[in-house]
């Protein structure tokens, strides 16, 4: 079935802040059962086609050539995950971020346990499995693991949501890795706190969780200047300059930048919807999981600009004996240390 958003999403009743406008234009594909249920909440702006879900709704309304369809978001994420052009684009992407490289050579021992979440295309697996002693990548797009087992014909790939590791055993895993902001596309809070569980379960006592998540208070592009001759240093400045601009026009309208934590949609990123946080608020939620933050790395490292232009933190997590709540937080319902 094909999806298309070319036409703009009806204001839904009792969605006073909803405005109409236009979606990113691009069609979703894949294998989305529309439900023509409950209204959608949409906080969209033609011009910044930003949709901001603050609390993760999980849902998501879509017209279609003949009426008003309503999928959920993480369909959405699937769906463009799943296109085969996504998909080769990820099969192309090489290569450790240097923020990666830093964290893995300080906190993964030879020998580790090593499950690979939201593998894409496979650019962490060489790295990763190099010095393993088992190492597995998981995606929940068919695509990607299918790419990845041709790619790799030695390794193991399956298919599998973050949100769900029940193939594997508790304590199973010395290091879980989801690179590239890939735990920014599950689609609700609620979701996440699931995948952070879950992962917690499948790694042994101490051991560690690696990941990356936007960050919600990125405003504007910080030119990468090191290195550069004095041509280039100009070129990148204007560049960032341009880039700021759109950046800022987007981000700053929503409420997700107030709040420090919501749902955007990307289109540097595929159009997917992509959660945006702060490092306070995963700290909440890893303690919530039993987690205990140990780093946290600009992504941009070795570079450290200010928050507004960082585009996203690296975090490198270690299972703690017991879930955590950090001082000054107010305890969530059912919490019991
Ligand atoms: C931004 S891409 C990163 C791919 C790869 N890790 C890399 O760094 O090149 C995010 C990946 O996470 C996968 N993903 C997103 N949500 C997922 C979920 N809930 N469960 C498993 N995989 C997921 C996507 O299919 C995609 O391959």
């Amino acid at each position: 079935m094909r999806v298309e958003t070319r036409r703009p999403p009806v204001p839904q009743a009792g969605a006073s802040a909803n405005r109409a406008g236009a979606n990113s234009g691009a069609e979703w594909r894949g294998g989305t059962t529309p439900q023509p249920k409950k209204a959608a909440r949409i906080y969209l702006t033609d011009a910044q086609r930003q949709i901001d879900f603050p609390t993760g709704e999980n849902t998501l309304s879509i017209s279609r050539a003949a009426g008003i369809w309503t999928m959920t978001a993480s369909d959405i994420n699937l769906a463009r995950y799943s296109d085969p052009e996504v998909v080769k684009h990820y099969v192309g992407v090489e290569g450790l971020q240097r923020s990666e490289a830093y964290l893995f050579d300080k906190y993964i021992p030879s020998g580790a346990a090593v499950l690979d979440i939201g593998v894409g295309g496979g650019r962490t697996t060489p790295f990763l499995s190099a010095k393993a002693s088992a190492y597995v990548g998981v995606d929940f797009s068919q695509g990607m693991v299918d790419a990845c087992a041709a790619k790799f014909p030695a390794l193991e790939f399956h298919r599998a949501d973050a949100c769900d590791l029940g193939r594997f055993e508790d304590a199973s895993f010395d290091v879980v890795v989801f690179s590239f902001n890939g735990i920014d596309y599950i689609q609700s809070d609620e979701a996440r706190a699931r995948c952070m569980r879950e992962v917690n379960r499948v790694l042994r006592l101490d051991g560690r969780f690696f990941f990356s998540s936007h960050n919600a208070r990125s405003l504007l592009v910080w030119p990468m200047l090191r290195g550069a001759t004095p041509v280039q240093q100009v070129w990148r400045a204007l560049l960032a300059i341009g880039r700021s601009a759109g950046l800022a026009a987007r981000r700053w309208p929503t409420r997700a930048f107030r709040e420090g934590k919501g749902y955007l949609v990307d289109p540097t990123e595929h159009g997917v919807v992509t959660f945006v946080s702060t490092p306070e608020v995963i700290a909440v939620e890893a303690g919530f999981a039993g987690f205990r933050v140990d780093e946290i790395v600009n992504g941009l490292y070795p570079e450290n600009p200010p928050a507004i232009f960082t585009p996203w933190y690296y975090y490198s997590l270690a299972k703690a004996g017991r879930p955590t709540l950090p001082p000054n937080v107010k305890p969530p319902i059912g919490w019991q240390p």
